[in-house]
Order: C-alpha cells, then structure tokens, then sequence
C-alpha cells in the first residue's frame, strides 16, 4: 500500500520515490559500474557481430536492478531498452517471451500461444521495427530455478534468432548467486567470468548518504529530523546494507505517520514501522501474488503461530487454508494446485518446502517461512487481502 496523501497534512512529498520500480534521477556509488558498462557497449559497437552479455551479480538490495534501469535510462537514446524480470514470469520461459512481446506490442494477448508460435511472433516483431535494443533480464536465479538448464538453453536459442543479430545489442541478467550459472553454463567458464560484474556492498557512510538521498525525495524536508536517518541508516547497515529494506521501512514509517496525523517523522514510527517490515519479507512482490497464493500464506503463517519448531505439515497448512476461505467466502483449491502454489511461493522467497526425515510417519511436505516472524507474515498478508483483524 502506498500512500498517497501528498499534500499539507502529509509527511511525504512523493512516496511513490520509495517504491521499487522507481528510477531515481542518480545512482551514487554506482559511477564505476555504469562506466564499465558503457565501455562494453562502446566496445560491441566497434565489432558489431560481437554480442554482448554482462552478468550482475551482488548481494540482496545493493542496487542491481537500479543499476540497469539507470544505465537503460541514460545511455544512448538510439535503442530500444527491452525490460523483463522473471520473478513477474514467474521463471517461465513462454511468459518471459510473451513480457518481451508484450513491451513491443501492448496490446499482445497474455495466453493461448506455443513457445514456438511466441518465438515467431517475437522475430516478426522485431524485424518489422528494426533499431537496435538492450535487453534486460532481471533476477535470473527465479529462471534457473524454476526451469533450470532446458529453460536456460531455450532462451539462449531464442537470443540467437537471427533477427537478434542486428537488433541485439547488448543482454544485461542480474542474479544474486551466480554460483547457480556456472552450474549451468560450465562450458563458457571463461566467457562468464570476463563478463560478470561483481557489485560490491556499500559502505556504512554510503548507505547513510543513499537514504539521505532518497528521504530528500521522497519526504517534506520539515517532516524529516537528523536522527530518524541516522536509525534508518545504522538499522540497514546492521543487516548487511539492504537498500530494498530502507526503502520499505521509510515508507511504513511515513504512513504511520500520517495515520496518526504527525507532521514529523520521530524513532516511534520507525519502531512501529519495524514491526511490520523484514528484510527477507518483500512486500512489494506481495501485491503480485495471486488471491489464493495470499491465502495459502496467510494459513502457513497461522498454522506455524501455533507451531513450536517453525515448521508446519502441508496437510495442517491446508486445513487452516480450507477454514481461511469459508470464512472469506471462496471456493478453495484442490491439492495439486495448491501443491503448485506451495511451489512458487517458495520459488518467490516467502516459504521454504522440504520432505520430511526422521520422526514422521511416511513421507510428508514441511513448510516453515525463511527466518520471518510468522505474526510479521500475517498482518503485511491479512493488509494485502483487506482482512480486518
Ligand atoms: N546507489 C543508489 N542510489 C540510490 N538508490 C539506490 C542505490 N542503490 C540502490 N538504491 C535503491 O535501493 C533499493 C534496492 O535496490 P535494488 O532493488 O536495485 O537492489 P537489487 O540488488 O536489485 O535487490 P534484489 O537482490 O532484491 O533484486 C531500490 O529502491 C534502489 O532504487
Ligand atoms: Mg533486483
């Protein structure tokens, strides 16, 4: 929820500055790297059969993402900048496909085609436009997990579509364990290594300038006070300098306070705002899952409330989610969709699945949540589904 309270009244000048997809007008700190990946560019130009990749690679909230759309967004305006990110495919390479047509061609149906129906459109497309164009392909591990080799070789093929050598400029990826490649890849060892871009961490007096930044934003500079900052700042440094999650806990923290109708921003909205925000919770995919993903994560949280070990039975998850939706008034899934479902909200970060060993009668399906509170989990779910308490 972002809100959008922005004029007197309000502690935020722009809250939507704080929210994932925007594209702030610097990216500080990150000098180095869009030099080098202008000097790639440069290079390809000079060799046009030379295609590039370049592989992104950096620990959670360090500003991947960032860092292509603001490359995409200042360099050479002579291309056409192609932007997918498998976590919205869900690692599936027909949505993937139909993301990158659909970026080209708005009004281009969701479902209904082949791979190869997708491939064909795909290069009619791009023959008909002709120009030049850089894809972005980000958070890459989500496709290797979910379709692991066979779907990386497909998009490899679908890159070498012939119409993509003189269109195709340059593919950024980004991925956060770029062990996951060199599993896959392992025949171009070398060719990965010269094109990986390590991003380093910031440090703790850049993470401090960054939020300043942002805050300077995305907040009315009155509303703002000096050690507000410094806790934001010291509380993301103290986790390994996640940028996502100041973010997030900036924008809690100024909701909070106008909900309360404060016009400054002081440490017991940051506190409030803690309880609600967690660096391996990503709210804002949670505005991308699906009604019934929300209920079935809703139940995993109320069942494991109830759990001592922080793991919990997919049969008892189940049972909670059945109740959940005679309560909410809707028809609940059968098991192999819900066993689907289990699949890709652990494939998105929010559970974690595994079989049961030792002290459990057959084989059965464990779910637990990955370090989050299980109470954390329900309020940000039961908010996103307009639940009352
Ligand atoms: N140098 C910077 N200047 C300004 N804002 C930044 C900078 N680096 C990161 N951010 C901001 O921090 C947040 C997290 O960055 P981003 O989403 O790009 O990280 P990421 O490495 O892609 O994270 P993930 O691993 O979760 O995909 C975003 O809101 C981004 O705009
Ligand atoms: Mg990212």
């Amino acid at each position: 929820m972002v809100a959008l309270q922005t004029s007197r009244g309000s502690v935020f000048k722009d809250p939507r500055t704080l929210c994932p997809d925007y594209v702030p007008p610097k990216a500080p700190f990150r000098e180095h790297e869009l030099e080098k990946l202008r000097a790639v560019q440069m290079d390809s130009r000079d060799k046009p059969a030379e295609y590039r990749r370049v592989f992104i690679t950096g620990r959670y909230g360090t500003g991947k993402t960032l860092l292509t759309k603001f490359y995409a967004a200042t360099t050479r305006h002579d291309q056409q900048t192609l932007y997918v990110n498998c976590i919205d495919c869900r690692g599936k390479i027909p949505s993937l496909l139909h993301e990158i047509i659909r970026s080209l061609k708005p009004g281009f149906p969701r479902r209904g085609y082949s791979l190869y129906e997708l491939r064909e459109t795909l290069a009619d497309t791009l023959r008909k436009r002709g120009g030049r164009i850089l894809l972005i392909i980000d958070d890459l591990d989500i496709l290797l997990h979910k379709s692991g080799l066979e779907g990386w070789k497909n998009l490899q093929d679908i890159l070498k579509l012939e119409v993509f050598d003189s269109t195709l400029n340059l593919t950024v990826y980004t991925i956060n364990h770029i062990d996951l490649l060199d599993r896959m890849d392992f025949l171009n060892q070398a060719l990965i290594e010269r094109d990986l871009f390590d991003l380093r961490g910031y440090s703790k007096t850049e993470v401090e300038a960054i939020i300043r930044f942002r805050a300077s934003l995305a907040f009315r500079e009155e509303a703002l006070g000096q050690d507000f900052l410094t806790e934001v700042a010291e509380k993301t440094s103290s986790i390994g300098g996640n940028l996502a999650y100041a973010m997030e806990l900036m924008l809690k923290a100024g909701e909070l306070a106008d909900l309360t109708k404060s016009d400054k921003l002081t440490l017991n909205h940051l506190y409030e705002a803690e309880k609600t925000v967690h660096p391996r919770f990503k709210g804002f995919l949670l505005e991308k899952l699906e009604k019934h993903e929300k209920i079935l994560l809703l139940s995993t949280a109320r069942t494991l409330k109830r759990k001592p070990y922080g793991e919990a039975s997919l049969s008892e998850v189940e049972e909670e989610y059945r109740r959940l939706c005679r309560i909410l008034g809707y028809k609940p899934r059968g098991h192999t969709t819900l066993f689907h479902k289990v699949k890709n909200l652990s494939l998105l970060g929010f559970i974690t699945h595994k079989l049961s060993g030792l002290g459990y009668r057959g084989k059965t399906t464990l779910l637990g949540l990955p370090g989050i509170p299980p109470s954390l989990v329900e309020s940000r779910v039961k908010e996103s589904l307009k639940i009352n308490p």
